[in-house]
């Protein structure tokens, strides 16, 4: 049924538990699993940036999120490989997440996208998260979302 199965993570806990989901989902259906995490360039206030910069480690602008995005994808690998027979691959994307991942899934040709529901953000009242809403809304594939 599902041949590209796609699971978005921003490093919480849903989505960590997205990730399992996502790797049962990708066994039982033959399905290849691509973990994708979109990385938001950092916005550093100017005494940071002076520091950065005295230091030499503005070159890249990516360099500062590195370590961070490392630790999500590791996680989320090792969430998956108890699942030893699905092929994962893991992606970082720059850019806003919602409109990226859709992207994503329109430019690969995702059948099926797993994400959580809530994510790092402490907006406790909403039911869904802004990214998983958009997601779930604009993506032109089924969307399974995790509580
Ligand atoms: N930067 C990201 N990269 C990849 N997936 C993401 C990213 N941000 C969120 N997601 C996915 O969307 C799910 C829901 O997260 P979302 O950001 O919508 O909730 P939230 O952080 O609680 O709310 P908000 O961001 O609106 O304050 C996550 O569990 C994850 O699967
Ligand atoms: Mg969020």
């Amino acid at each position: 049924m599902f041949k590209k199965i796609l699971c978005a993570v921003d490093g919480s806990e849903h989505s960590l538990r997205s990730v399992e989901v996502a790797s049962e989902m990708a066994e039982k259906f033959g399905a290849t699993l691509t973990i994708l995490t979109v990385a938001k360039p950092m916005k550093l206030s100017p005494k940071l940036k002076e520091f950065f910069q005295s230091e030499s480690l503005m070159g890249e602008a990516t360099y500062v999120l590195e370590p961070m995005t490392e630790g999500v994808l590791d996680e989320a690998k090792k969430r998956a490989k108890s699942r030893e027979t699905v092929r994962v691959e893991t992606v970082v994307l720059e850019g806003q997440p919602a409109r990226t991942i859709c992207d994503y899934i329109k430019r690969t040709k995702v059948d099926c996208a797993v994400i959580g529901s809530r994510g790092l953000g402490d907006l406790e009242a909403a039911l869904l998260g802004s990214v998983s809403h958009k997601v779930t809304s604009l993506a032109d594939c089924t969307v399974v979302v995790v509580k």
